[in-house]
């Protein structure tokens, strides 16, 4: 890192954002306070057949009992935003029918005391809890009954915290949803390789009815989405590698912003979506493409790495390059170059870098946590988006650092340390912030200096 908080300020583009993120099943714990009903994470991570299982998220940080010390730490970080995730079993504990009126209270009091402490809330509708009866019931995400019992739940919860909430993202990260129904690592846990363009194109329906129904509860609030992009490289010039890079990345990643921006998706998924697929032979309807299209006020992106595949499209694991401790490189300028192309590629509505941070092994010292590796990650990024904004003129408006404080990594468990605050959980999950946070919250002080 070369930069000084204030040239870092200085580069970045008028009025970003500055924030940190979280989701709901990786903080909140209290899962069985106030009538929440169980999800598919709660069940996935109880079974003890599931690969990899460590841990729940029973407790995690116990946010829903600590959220006004968070979100004075928020404060304490200077933070312009925060961007949170909504459970939907905790305001629909069967995933429709009964309203559970305490749980989304929670939400009401979260968002008064965010905009008390100065702090602008941004709510995800969707990050992966899944209320189980809709699984059970219905499939989850292979069923449009579930894409109608998503928007009926959006427009309950924008009904009432929409006065309030002026920016609403309907899903988080497509393409790990999916994960969880084509393979095992991940809730469901469903496991039938080759429907992830099936489940994908569910999500993208309920992302369109959702929109509907968020834009018909209150007419003044921005709806976005969040995709989740690394780059895939090709580990050599082979025509075969190059190849094999492109289909992955389209495959993985595109397709979903094709959808979203157009209407259409590449030939690939289109003729997949023909393929009869759980007794239902017309996945895709002609009047799909304009309810998935649907404006977009913003799209969110989440990037923290890039891949290295071969010419069979495998990956090709890191050797010398620096890397987290989930083993994922760190590629800083790999932002701009991802930016870029998909500024390129497509007619974008303005960005946010939903999220963007690093596992690192942290260690306490003294009551504090040392952690340049985190600071330099986060500030190379942002001179990246800086570079980026500048140069290609790629519409960056905010940044949010993933994540806030460490939390439950799904299946990883505890163990894989995220946040610009520590938890230490021998020690009643109490919270330190990083020199990283520090770091952070000057950065977020010189922005708002230069705005005022
Ligand atoms: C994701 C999720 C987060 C993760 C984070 C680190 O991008 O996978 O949005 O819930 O915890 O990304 O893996």
């Amino acid at each position: 890192m070369t930069v000084s908080v204030n040239e870092l300020a200085g580069s970045l583009p008028a009025n970003f954002v500055l924030g940190a993120a979280t989701s709901a099943y990786q903080i909140e714990g209290a899962t069985k306070a106030d009538g929440r009903g169980p999800s598919i994470w709660d069940k996935f991570l109880a079974d003890p057949t599931m690969p990899h299982t460590q841990a729940t998220g029973e407790i995690a940080c116990d946010h829903y009992n600590l959220y006004k010390q968070d979100v004075a730490l928020l404060k304490e970080l200077n933070l312009h935003a925060y961007r949170f995730s909504i459970a939907w079993p905790r305001v629909f504990p069967q995933g429709s029918g009964k309203l559970n009126i305490k749980g989304l209270a929670f939400y009401d009091r979260l968002v008064d005391e965010l905009l008390a402490q100065g702090i602008t809330p941004y709510a995800t509708l969707y990050h992966w809890d899944l209320p189980l009866a809709l699984q059970d019931k219905f499939g989850g995400w292979l069923s449009r009954n579930t894409c109608d019992a998503f928007a009926a739940y959006c427009r309950k919860v924008v009904n009432k915290l929409g006065d309030r909430v002026k920016h609403w993202t309907t899903f988080n990260e497509p393409e790990v949803i999916v994960a969880g129904y084509a393979g095992n690592g991940l809730a469901p846990g469903y496991n039938k390789p080759g429907i992830q363009f099936h489940v994908g194109h569910n999500l993208m329906v309920a992302h369109g009815l959702a929109t509907k129904a968020i834009r018909s509860a209150k007419s003044d609030v921005q709806v976005g989405i969040v995709l989740n992009y690394n780059n895939i490289d090709p580990v050599d010039r082979s025509l075969a590698a190059a190849t094999a890079a492109h289909s992955r990345f389209s495959a993985a990643y595109n397709w979903y912003l094709q959808g979203l921006l157009q209407g259409s998706y590449p030939d690939f998924v289109e003729n997949k979506l023909q393929e009869p697929l759980n007794g239902t032979s017309h996945w895709f309807k002609e009047s799909d493409r304009s309810l998935i299209s649907q404006p977009l006020d913003y799209l969110g992106i989440n990037y923290y790495t890039r891949f290295v595949v071969d010419a069979e499209g495998r990956d090709i694991p890191s050797e010398k390059e620096p890397q987290t401790q989930m083993g994922w490189r760190i590629d800083p300028f790999g932002l701009a170059r991802l930016l870029e192309r998909l500024n390129r590629e497509f007619k974008l509505p303005p960005l946010y870098i939903t999220e963007n941070g690093a596992a690192l092994n942290d260690s306490v010292v003294d009551g504090k946590i040392h952690d340049r590796k985190r600071t330099c990650f986060i500030a190379d990024h942002l001179t990246a988006i800086a570079a980026v904004s500048r140069l290609a003129k790629v519409d960056v408006r905010g940044y949010f650092a993933w994540s806030l404080m460490d939390n439950l990594e799904w299946p990883l468990g505890y163990a894989k340390t995220f946040g610009l605050v520590h938890v230490d959980r021998t020690n009643d999950l109490k919270r330190t912030v990083k020199d990283s946070g520090h770091f952070y919250a000057q950065l977020a002080q010189a922005l708002k200096s230069r705005s005022s």
